[in-house]
């Protein structure tokens, strides 16, 4: 039988890289305006940092993590990494980043790893271009964020997201919504699905935005953190939506957005498709003071965000699609001669810039100009015996159709200068 790929991990194959590689050039420009510097941080961390980071009550803990014993004697459980802020923060506190330059703007680019139920938009391996900023309380980099996602958005030229805006209070007020909300769902106990029940006590949050119906219905009219935030937290949301409104940036209130890591507080965010069927979180993010602490740091506000690559790259497709690259130049070669020709100034003419192919065994004529035109090469040189000969080939523009003779001594230097219009 073949070996095929596991379930929910894919390839991404050329074709369908050149979008990648696009939305990943782009957002390379705009962390550089905002003043990013890339991070690369493990695959693999030990899963005590995810379960300290995330939480215990997650499904991503409870159920979606890929986790084994590493082979030391200790048997050290080790996790792919389901998410990148956990290791962010590790490695900020482990390599002491806060002690050269106190605030620090990271990004990061690559695999995460849950064990989802594969769906259109929902891998097991996915790919995150991720951000975190650490060291800054204030409310001018919550907005500062979600102004380098817009501008990213409007680089890639993606239209029609939806920005939904929530806060979810702090070590000051959250207890006190947490009980009232306990309160109310314990009344409603019976009306929840099995999930939210059993971690009822322990994250009555998550009943907020269970999808299963009763959990909707039941908790309809639950109470909202709006109406119990403390003033510093009211103060600091109300300066976040503040600037996004003088900055043009339109949002949605969504009180019953409750994200799926127990890290957050405050500011909490999620970019919304109606293109993209259940999966419809593009990107998502928000505030995590509490993060540096819980690992052991010094108190250390930090807030970022995660995008999702594979459904941006739906949403670009859904769009337009971006094509592999043409070759400028396709030598058609004819006998063995013709080759030994063509091979050291394919070469030479890559080494200035310029895409070359050709082929490598004896075709015909023909099927050599099929494949040229099939690569959609824009020039075709036409090199044989007899050109050689002759010291002149056949140059053909593939756009136009156009063709004439050139001197073989001067293809090179002809290439280059006419390098722009090709
Ligand atoms: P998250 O909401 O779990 O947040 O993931 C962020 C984005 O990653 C989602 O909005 C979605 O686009 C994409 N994503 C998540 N799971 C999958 C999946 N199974 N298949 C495909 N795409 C997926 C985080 O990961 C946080 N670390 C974000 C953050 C950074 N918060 C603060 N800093």
């Amino acid at each position: 039988m073949n070996i095929t790929a596991i379930k929910g991990f894919s390839d991404i194959l050329p074709g369908e890289i050149e979008t990648w590689q696009f939305v990943e050039e782009k957002a390379r420009e705009v962390f550089g305006l905002y003043n990013f510097s890339e991070i690369r941080i493990p695959i693999l961390e030990k899963t005590e940092l995810f379960r300290r980071s995330i939480g215990e009550t997650t499904d991503i803990v409870e159920k979606e993590m890929y986790t084994f014993a590493d082979q030391d004697a200790e048997g050290t459980l080790l996790t792919l990494r389901p998410e990148g802020t956990a290791g962010v923060v590790r490695a900020y506190l482990e390599r002491k980043l806060y002690q050269v330059e106190p605030v620090r703007k990271l990004f990061y680019l690559g695999p995460m790893f849950r064990r989802e139920r594969p769906q259109k938009g929902r891998l097991r391996q996915f790919y995150q271009i991720g951000a975190e900023v650490l060291g800054r309380a204030d409310p001018y980099v919550d907005a500062e964020i979600l102004l380098l996602l817009s501008d990213f958005f409007a680089k890639v030229g993606l239209e029609g997201l939806l920005l939904e805006l929530n806060t979810l209070g702090d070590r000051q007020c959250r207890p006190g919504y947490r009980q009232k909300l306990l309160a109310f769902l314990r009344e409603r106990q019976d009306q929840l699905c099995p999930n939210c029940r059993r971690r009822l006590e322990r994250n009555p949050l998550r009943a907020l935005d269970c999808k299963e119906k009763g959990c909707i219905s039941a908790t309809s009219d639950a109470p909202s953190i709006v109406g119990y935030l403390c003033e510093p937290c009211q103060g600091h949301f109300g300066t976040v939506q503040r600037l996004l409104r003088e900055t043009g940036l339109d949002y949605q209130l969504n009180s019953r957005m409750v994200r799926g890591l127990d890290y957050y507080c405050r500011t909490t965010f999620e970019w919304t498709s109606d293109r993209l069927g259940s999966q419809n979180a593009v990107a998502a993010g928000g505030r995590y003071d509490g993060l540096v602490e819980e690992l052991g740091g010094p108190p250390t506000p930090g807030i970022g965000f995660a995008l999702g690559m594979e459904r941006m790259v739906l949403l670009l497709k859904m769009a337009r699609t971006l094509e592999p690259p043409r070759p400028d130049l396709y030598i058609v070669w004819i006998g063995n001669q013709a080759r030994s020709w063509a091979f050291p100034i394919a070469r030479r003419l890559r080494g200035k810039g310029i895409n070359v192919e050709m082929e490598g065994e004896e075709k015909s004529l023909k099927s050599q100009m099929r494949r040229a035109d099939k690569m959609r090469a824009k020039l075709v040189l036409i090199v044989g015996e007899e050109e050689l000969v002759r010291g002149k080939a056949i140059l053909r523009n593939m756009d136009d159709k156009e063709q004439r003779e050139t001197a073989l001594d001067r293809v090179e230097e002809e290439l280059l200068a006419g390098r722009g219009s090709f």
